[in-house]
């Protein structure tokens, strides 16, 4: 199938599923349920899920299965996006090219909104009854998977050390690395692994398909820092300028747009090198790999 359509069939069938997991609730603390479906709900590339779905598909394992697993990484992910927006963090008003959680509930219900999404990706994940054709074990595993990469060696670790580095100017590469694989690649990564899981792969594909993911991921951080500096803001849904405003160091800072355009390009063509091994089966992923370097949102 043509990779814009076969893109366009993973989204949707994600888009799907969070409607059905986040419809309206009537109850005294409504709001949180509120503010969790306005975010969730909001749009957003689905990159996380999608990518569970496609190392599943060209796995030849359970997409109902891989689906559920990329669901609770997009609960975290985000999470993760409502609290980088708060004013303690990098004080943005425009997320998904609407005002941010805070600015439509309030800091309160926009933090508990984000903690409900954290605590609800694993209730969802932990409904043994709702998986088709994976072993709770499997499961367990997943659980732990994505646990450490939300983590404070993965997303949360990654989020500390951006802001400890806010305002330093002698920030190295060796360190924006480090915080990018774990802000941003921890999630990408587990959102791979776990579609491998769900195809029953051996460890050996597991860390494969990990370690494409891994790649992708700083590249697609790169890209995220170029198109702060030179995006459009109606096309990319969130303020431009924002890295600039925080005094954060980006691959931007380090090596101008031209020179971190091209260290994500060589990432990236580490990064379909790794899956090369897959045959035709690779195509989408890798296809998908290049599609994020042009991207504009
Ligand atoms: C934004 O992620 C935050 C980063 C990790 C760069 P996305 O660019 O995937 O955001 P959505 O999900 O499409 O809104
Ligand atoms: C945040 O990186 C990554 C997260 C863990 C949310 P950024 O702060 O650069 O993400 P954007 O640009 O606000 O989406
Ligand atoms: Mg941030
Ligand atoms: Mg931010
Ligand atoms: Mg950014």
């Amino acid at each position: 199938m043509e990779f814009e359509k076969q893109l366009k069939e993973y989204v949707n069938k994600v888009n799907a599923e969070l409607e059905r997991v986040f419809c309206e609730k009537d109850c005294r603390q409504r709001v949180v349920y509120d503010a969790m479906r306005y975010s969730i709900t909001a749009g957003g590339k689905r990159l996380r899920p999608v990518l569970s779905l496609a190392v599943c598909d060209m796995l030849g394992g359970c997409m109902a299965d891989a689906l559920r697993f990329g669901v609770a990484v997009e609960h975290i992910h985000t999470y993760s996006l409502i609290h980088d927006d708060l004013p303690c963090m990098d004080n943005d008003d425009l997320r998904r090219g609407m005002p941010t959680c805070h600015k439509k509930f309030g800091e309160a219900n926009a933090l508990l909104a984000g903690d409900g999404l954290l605590t609800g990706a694993f209730e969802y994940l932990s409904d043994f009854s709702m998986y088709k054709s994976v072993s709770q074990g499997t499961v367990i595993r997943v659980i732990s998977e994505i646990a450490k990469a939300a983590g404070c060696d993965g997303m949360i670790g990654g989020q500390v050390v951006d802001l400890a580095c806010e305002g330093k100017s002698d920030v190295s590469e060796d360190v924006l690395n480090y915080l990018h694989h774990r802000k941003t690649g921890a999630l990408i990564r587990v959102s791979a692994v776990v579609g491998a899981l769900a195809a029953g792969a051996n460890d050996e594909v597991v860390d494969a398909v990990g370690e494409f993911a891994q790649k992708l991921g700083l590249a697609f951080q790169i890209r995220d820092d170029i198109l702060d500096c030179i995006g459009d803001e109606a096309v990319l849904g969130k303020p431009i300028g924002s890295d600039a405003e925080n005094e954060k160091t980006t691959y931007v800072t380090l090596l101008g747009v031209e020179g971190a355009m091209k260290k994500a390009d060589s990432i990236t063509a580490d990064a379909v090198k790794i899956v090369e091994r897959f045959g035709e089966k690779s195509d989408f992923v890798k296809k998908l790999a290049l599609y994020l370097l042009d991207r504009n949102n």
